[in-house]
């Protein structure tokens, strides 16, 4: 459902060319839960971008449902089908918590079911359905109302960018539910958990830029063992 041919990025820093994506190509398959690991640094929140078209790449082809969507717009995409959760989520000043779910989920007043999913997302409706979307709200807080927020559009492919960021142990276990309830859409979940990356079909390792390896959580975790911090990119350029 998902194809991203030679994907590469760069940017120009102090007169020279930073590569940060070198020819990326993966398949993301309709239904499969693909986790994305690696070092600090290694372009991981570069790649998820890119295919949300928050950037272009310098060079490729992102291929979804068979339609080239490469030089499509943020809001192009989501109307096919794509939901993005950032690392760091931004606040909307004077937007309401509802009323940003209820734009996100095309409906105009669906109180009861967006207080459902707050309620997933281990918030007590009562307390945040009114609270303004703002930098009031703690790390945690926005980072769950933030995946709330995805999961009312019901997309077809969900992006989650480090969602476990902030969100306190005893949470864990909960969100890590709320992924396993998600599995007739396609998800691609950037993260570090080894709990997180377990229950991927497909765990993709990025080193430095470029697919080091993909496969099963047991055919990846090993590589990663005691070495799950690393080196910022991978420490071997
Ligand atoms: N516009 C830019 N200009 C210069 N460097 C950039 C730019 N965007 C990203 N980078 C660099 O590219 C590298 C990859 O960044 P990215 O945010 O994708 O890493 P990441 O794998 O998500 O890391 P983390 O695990 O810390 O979130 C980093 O070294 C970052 O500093
Ligand atoms: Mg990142």
């Amino acid at each position: 459902m998902l194809k991203l041919e030679n994907i590469s990025y760069s940017v120009l820093e102090n007169g020279e060319k930073k590569h940060i994506l070198k020819d990326v190509n993966l398949s993301f398959g309709k239904g499969q839960t693909y986790v994305i690991t690696g070092p600090n640094g290694s372009g991981k929140s570069t790649l998820v971008k890119i295919i949300m078209g928050i950037i272009s790449p310098t060079s490729g082809r992102i291929v979804f449902d068979g339609k080239d969507v490469t030089s499509l717009s943020v809001d192009e995409r989501a109307n096919l089908g794509m939901s993005f959760a950032f690392q760091r989520p931004v606040t909307f000043k004077g937007l309401k918590v509802l009323d940003l779910m209820n734009t996100a989920s095309g409906k105009k007043n669906d109180l009861a079911g967006q207080c459902k999913l707050l309620s997933n997302v281990g918030l007590c409706a009562r307390d945040y359905i009114n609270r303004p979307l703002d930098d009031k709200l703690s790390g945690g807080e926005l980072k769950r109302i933030e995946i709330a927020l995805v999961l009312c559009r019901n997309s077809k492919l969900n992006i989650f960018d480090e969602p476990e960021a902030g969100i306190d142990l005893w949470s864990f276990e909960n969100l890590t539910n709320i992924f396993k309830s998600l599995k007739s859409a396609t998800n691609i979940i950037v993260s570090h958990q080894k709990k997180i990356l377990e229950f991927a079909d497909e765990v993709i390792l990025l080193k430095n830029g470029k697919v080091e390896k993909t496969g099963k959580p047991q055919q990846v975790l090993p590589l990663l063992a005691g070495n799950q911090c690393g080196k910022l990119r991978g420490g071997n350029e």
